[in-house]
């Protein structure tokens, strides 16, 4: 299915909380939980959100400090979690972000709804001659480690509660047997023989430990289709979840992309647009749609737009959504003022394609 249908019913379920929309963005203004309750099943791609952290406790983010006990925070993020199951494609990942010190309770509960694959380490290195609050904090005073670093909980749909079975593997496993082929019979079929084990190739994506590229999913259909394979086999955007990296982009499981220096006019939580685009770069095809259940200063937007998604945001501060709206809207009339606006500026700028120029592939 088009990822442009799947955008404008989206757009039709958040009907009137929708505070701005173009053909590549939306911003929706309201509490997600309950906009989420209204978006369809199956159509997001990503999910990439940064909800309050609770352990911060910053007075200037709405719901930082709404939650008396970790219980009641985590069944908040819970009811979360439920809806992002429903709305998140079979194929999708799921990025959140936490504080240190909530990360595992969180985990405990997100790995009931999904599997669970890695725990990033923001180490947020500040610039040379910024040292925030690990410069200036007095070190005789601490209880504990300083936490100098954030988590990002990194997550698949689950599949039958097990880490290495993949939508894709799930997928690839029933139609092979329905054809009464081995692995081995199907990795020689599609010439996809290892040097040492020649079931290989197939029994590493049943297993979920690799990904076959998409000329090797064209050879999977072809051999299938040979083998008396009825049914339509399912799109490769539609089937593969996507994990792109490679020597020369953050491949680990440490992360230092720069925090967002201060600026007037700073989200107090906002998250480098960079690091943004790595996550959707790595785990999103282009035209994808990247969901944001708390928008914050659009950075997630942003970073879909650049990397040439769809992004929905929704943020319940108006004065956050009517900022977002004018940091999109800025892309089309450079404007100036803060960082988010100059990467805006930067792209439309004669060097670089137009933001709104690209084309969404029709999946
Ligand atoms: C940690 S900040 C996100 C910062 C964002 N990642 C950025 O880079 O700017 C959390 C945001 O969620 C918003 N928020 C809190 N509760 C919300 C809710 N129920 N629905 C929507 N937004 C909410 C807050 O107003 C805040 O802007």
């Amino acid at each position: 299915m088009s990822r442009i249908i799947d955008f404008n019913n989206i757009k039709d379920s958040l009907g009137n909380s929708i505070f701005y929309t173009n053909d590549r963005a939306t911003v929706a203004l309201g509490d997600s939980l309950q906009l989420l309750k209204k978006i369809p099943d199956n159509s997001v791609s990503l999910i990439l959100t940064d909800p309050p952290y609770h352990s911060t406790k910053k007075g200037n983010i709405i719901n930082d400090k709404a939650f008396s006990t970790d219980d009641d925070f985590i069944n908040w993020m819970e009811l979360y979690a439920m809806q992002w199951k429903r709305v998140l494609r079979p194929n999708g990942s799921i990025f959140m972000f936490c504080s240190s010190c909530m990360e595992s309770k969180l985990t405990n509960m997100l790995c009931k709804h999904f599997n669970v694959l890695s725990h990033i380490v923001w180490t947020k290195p500040n610039e040379p001659g910024y040292d925030g609050w690990k410069g200036k904090m007095k070190k005789e005073a601490l209880r504990q480690w300083y936490p100098h670093s954030e988590r990002i909980i990194f997550m698949e749909a689950a599949s039958e509660g097990n880490l290495n079975r993949s939508y894709f593997g799930n997928y690839l496993k029933r139609l092979r047997t329905e054809c009464n082929l081995s692995g081995k019979d199907l990795t020689g079929m599609i010439g996809a023989y290892g040097r040492v084990n020649h079931g290989g190739a197939v029994s590493n994506w049943e297993s979920g430990r690799n990904i076959p590229s998409k000329e090797q999913y064209a050879s999977i259909c072809e051999a299938l289709k040979k083998s008396g394979i009825k049914e339509k086999l399912l799109e490769y955007e539609d089937v593969i979840r996507p994990f792109e990296v490679n020597a020369n982009v953050e491949f680990t499981d440490v992360w230092t992309f720069p925090s967002v220096k201060a600026y007037k006019g700073k989200h107090p939580a906002e998250k480098p647009v960079s690091m943004l685009e790595h996550c959707i770069r790595a785990t999103t095809f282009p035209g994808d749609i990247v969901l944001d259940c708390f928008a914050g200063s659009g950075s997630t937007i942003v970073a879909a737009l650049l990397t040439h998604r769809i992004g929905i945001g929704i943020e319940i501060d108006n004065s956050w959504c009517f900022s977002i709206k004018r940091i999109i809207e800025n892309a089309e009339d450079t404007g100036d003022v803060c960082d988010i606006q100059s990467i805006m500026k930067r792209l439309v700028s004669d060097k670089e394609p137009s933001l709104f120029d690209f084309e969404t592939k029709a999946f």
